[in-house]
């Protein structure tokens, strides 16, 4: 009987997975444990909207379980004493220096946590890889808790259960799943990993396979839904050079079943936690076992994503006159994607350090993500003049909070998340605050073309050639 589950790492997969499992398991206590003392901080504030990670639907569940079978605390040792199963839920960046730097994971988060466990569980713990890892982490999982199992007596098994949540729809990914995967050699312990997620997941959805195979299945699901965004992306250049539309083209093979009418919107490029990263991981395994051209393919999903993002960018600079100077831009929106707060590879970092670098003024907007989050992102503190050194024109950006107040003397508007308010904007409403000739571009095609041209503005969305 599993009592007790320990969560190391309260991000945005640890958070949102434990909170499901307590509202769907009540008799078992989950208790998420992170090293970051803000961070517990803040997932215990009174104020469920404050939670340190913005996901529709979360607040309700927090609210609900926290403090009867759900728990955040700083306190790894007793959590992960008393737990029956540890998942790791930490964050594992590419590596910046070293061997594979810029294409492998660093693991150093993971195997502190495989340490940790090590050195404080008692009796038998399941040990469950949850964050995204390079295939065959398990095993360097397996020889650390291995080496101390002989010492203190505990025992371990290692799991790999990896997942699929996407940001923006956690939730609802984590109560309604496509899939469960679950890997590992021994029976017992995935028979206990199943019965608790079919609490609340049917039997049909839960899979069982090899550790390798669950580890990989996760890269590469990541990497196909990757290249099918570089893929529409490149084709939505060429529907711009030729007169095509890439709404029209993605609607017509979409319906091809084989196809499929899903991850087929062109965007300004794909950003987040695990999609650069996974690509860059399989690239890596590929060289390391010899396999050249493996490698070249799906390191190109990569390339074609940097380089659209930076035709985007140069794109603006055409249309404005080749010049950024003293122009004032508007961005609206910063995270990565619609509904959440995470900006990690968003596409919006590249572009905005384009921008600036043609000294531009960038006055960024997004209802969720906080003007810290983006100057560490920008690595620029806000309203201050660029690196002379770096950028060649004094470009400065700036946070905004009312999108009227902001046009005022504007020269273009950049859409670069998909939030719903922005496809609400009164466009007649801003024309009359802008300088003219104004400009706006919607990277995302959730604008009315005809309602912006008709305010009198000059209109640009991605991939339209008309
Ligand atoms: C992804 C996977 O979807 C998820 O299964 C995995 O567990 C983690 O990685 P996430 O990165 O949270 O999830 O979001 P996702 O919805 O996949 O979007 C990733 C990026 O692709 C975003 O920048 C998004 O805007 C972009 N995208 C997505 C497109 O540009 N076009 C599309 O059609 C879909
Ligand atoms: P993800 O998107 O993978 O959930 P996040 O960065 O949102 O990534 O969350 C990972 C969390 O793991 C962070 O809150 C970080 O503080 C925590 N963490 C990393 N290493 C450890 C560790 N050794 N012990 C406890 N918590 C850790």
């Amino acid at each position: 009987m599993i009592k007790n589950i320990c969560c190391i790492g309260a991000g945005y997969v640890g958070g949102p997975t434990m909170a499901v499992i307590a509202d769907n398991c009540p008799n078992i206590q989950v208790n998420v444990v992170d090293n970051n003392i803000l961070r517990i901080k803040q997932w215990n504030t009174k104020d469920f909207s404050k939670l340190p990670i913005y996901e529709p639907g979360l607040g309700e569940i927090v609210k609900r379980c926290r403090g009867k079978n759900l728990h955040f605390s700083n306190d790894l040792e007793h959590n992960i004493q008393r737990a029956d199963i540890v998942f790791i839920s930490v964050n594992t960046p590419t590596k910046k220096y070293g061997f594979g730097a810029g294409k492998a994971s660093n693991l150093k988060y993971v195997e502190e946590c495989a340490r940790q466990v090590a050195k404080f569980a008692e009796g038998h713990t399941i040990v469950v890889e949850k964050s995204t890892l390079p295939v065959r982490t398990a095993e360097a999982i397996k020889s650390i808790l291995e080496a101390s199992q002989n010492k203190n007596l505990s025992t371990f098994d290692v799991l790999s259960n990896p997942e699929f949540l996407a940001e923006g729809s956690a939730i609802n990914d984590l109560i309604n799943p496509e899939r469960v995967l679950i890997g590992g050699d021994n029976i017992d312990s995935i028979s206990i990993l199943n019965e608790i997620y079919s609490q609340w997941v049917p039997k049909n959805k839960i899979l069982n396979t090899n550790i390798w195979s669950s580890e990989l299945a996760k890269l590469t699901a990541n990497a196909f839904l990757a290249q099918r965004i570089s893929s529409i992306n490149s084709i939505g250049a060429i529907c711009e050079a030729t007169g095509a539309d890439i709404r029209e083209v993605s609607r017509a093979i979409g319906s091809d079943s084989r196809i499929g009418s899903k991850f087929l919107d062109a965007g300004p490029g794909f950003g987040g936690s695990c999609f650069k990263k996974d690509i860059l991981n399989l690239v890596y395994l590929a060289e390391y076992y010899g396999l050249k051209e493996v490698a070249d393919f799906w390191n190109s999903v990569v390339l074609v994503n940097n380089w659209h993002q930076q035709r985007i960018s140069k794109l603006i600079t055409k249309k404005l006159f080749g010049s950024l100077s003293n122009k004032k831009i508007i961005m609206l929106g910063f995270a990565f994607k619609a509904n959440t707060n995470d900006t990690r590879e968003s596409a919006a970092i590249g572009i905005s350090k384009d921008l600036l670098a043609e000294g531009a003024f960038l006055h960024i907007h997004d209802p969720k993500v906080n003007p810290d989050q983006i100057a560490n992102d920008l690595g620029i503190p806000q309203n201050e003049a660029n690196n002379k050194e770096i950028f060649s024109e004094e470009g400065r950006w700036y946070f905004v909070k009312d999108i009227y107040e902001a046009v005022k003397g504007a020269d273009a508007i950049l859409v670069i998340t998909e939030w719903e308010i922005y496809s609400k904007i009164d466009w007649l409403k801003v024309s009359k605050l802008m300088r003219k000739p104004s400009w706006v571009f919607d990277s995302r095609s959730i604008l009315i073309p005809e309602k912006v041209k008709e305010s009198g503005l000059n209109f640009w969305r991605i991939g339209d050639g008309s």
